[in-house]
């Protein structure tokens, strides 16, 4: 598999964050998800009143990726103004839809972090503890 260009991920998230809806926190975030045949899925973090209805830029990002009909993921490319790395709630969901995949978190400046999702979610809880209960 050709080498992850972290650079086409970070353009690729700061360009959709321009497509924020933010109006409440004024903070926003793009994320880029990299498939394994290589194809790059956006989101941005999209806001509601009710703020806990806000869902973010990475979640967004995979809900596109799936609903197009993508499987397999390789990296995810995280972008805000102030270089963030995922919620709680995106933790999970990238765990249980992207596995263990490489994450980016950029920002306006040259540097870029880089972590697997293994380490952002190092005690997971995911289907297999659900395993060998009868349902
Ligand atoms: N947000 C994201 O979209 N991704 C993150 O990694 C951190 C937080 C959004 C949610 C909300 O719209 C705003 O940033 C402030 O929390």
């Amino acid at each position: 598999m050709e080498k992850i260009k972290p650079e086409l991920l970070k353009v690729a998230a700061r360009q959709v964050a321009n497509n924020a809806y933010a109006p409440y926190s004024h903070f926003p975030v793009g994320a880029a998800l990299l498939t394994n045949d290589g194809k790059i899925y956006t989101g941005c973090n999209v806001e509601a009143s009710s703020y806990g209805l806000t869902v973010c830029a990475e979640r967004n990002a995979i809900a596109a990726a799936i609903s197009a009909g993508e499987r397999y993921f390789r990296a995810m490319g995280i972008f805000s103004l102030t270089r963030v790395s995922p919620c709680g709630a995106c933790r999970q969901v990238i765990w249980d839809i992207c596995g263990d995949i490489d994450i980016f978190l950029f920002d306006e400046s040259e540097d870029y972090q880089y972590f697997r999702s293994s380490e952002l979610f190092p005690i997971p809880f995911d289907n297999n503890q659900m395993k060998g209960i009868d349902k």
